[in-house]
């Protein structure tokens, strides 16, 4: 299994990701608990570069795919091998959100890069965690440790945020949780999908 969370900043998925990874343990599967950009070690450099300067969109599109490269071919790819599963927090879908509907690159282009260098452009599930734009700006903006992704304005965040509701409704391997919950709510929720 090869299970994706997403959602514009701010939203609660790298808990969420972590509390699945915890499930996981308690049930005594197998598992590397990831994220992206980053991952590797060669990715977690290239994501050290985006998070500091700004690109223009079509090298960070190539920087978050050359990540993903180093990503797949490091870590998820063999664990998936070893029969472990990966838990992944953002993967090709927030490529698609921020490259491609927000900064407007092809989505058709994001998936032939992909294509050429044999990186798989679906996991089994994604879940999309949908928070309201401004508690999600609110959190992204009050974190302690702060990159530049966190400092755009709310159109920008309403891209994104629109992004991934029209990519869910693209295949049956999305789902789209309501965030406007309690963080044990939504776990629950995540669970009974899987299990
Ligand atoms: P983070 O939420 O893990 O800190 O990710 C850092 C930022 O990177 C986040 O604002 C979304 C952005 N991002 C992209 O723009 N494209 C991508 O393909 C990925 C994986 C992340």
């Amino acid at each position: 299994m090869f299970i994706v969370f997403e959602g514009i900043d701010g939203t609660g998925k790298s808990t969420q990701a972590k509390l699945f990874s915890e499930a996981l343990t308690r049930k005594n599967i197998p598992h590397v608990l990831t994220r992206e950009p980053g991952g590797s070690s060669a990715a977690e450099n290239i994501r050290s570069l985006v998070l500091q300067h700004e690109f223009l969109p079509i090298t960070e599109l190539l920087l978050m795919i050359a990540a993903r490269n180093e990503h797949w071919n490091a870590t998820i790819q063999p664990a998936l091998q070893r029969g472990e599963w990966v838990i992944c927090d953002r993967y090709i879908d927030s490529t698609r959100a921020h490259q491609g509907f927000e900064a407007g690159i092809d989505l058709g282009l994001i998936n032939q890069l992909h294509e050429l260098l044999r990186i798989p452009t679906k996991s089994d599930h994604v879940f999309i965690l949908m928070l309201d734009i401004d508690v999600a700006l609110g959190r992204a903006r009050s974190r302690a440790q702060q990159d530049r992704y966190d400092h755009f304005d709310r159109p920008y965040y309403e891209k994104i945020y629109n992004g991934f509701q029209q990519l869910a409704a693209t295949g049956k391997h999305y789902h789209l949780i309501d965030a406007n919950r309690s963080i044990e709510d939504i776990h629950q929720e995540i669970l009974s999908v899987i299990f």
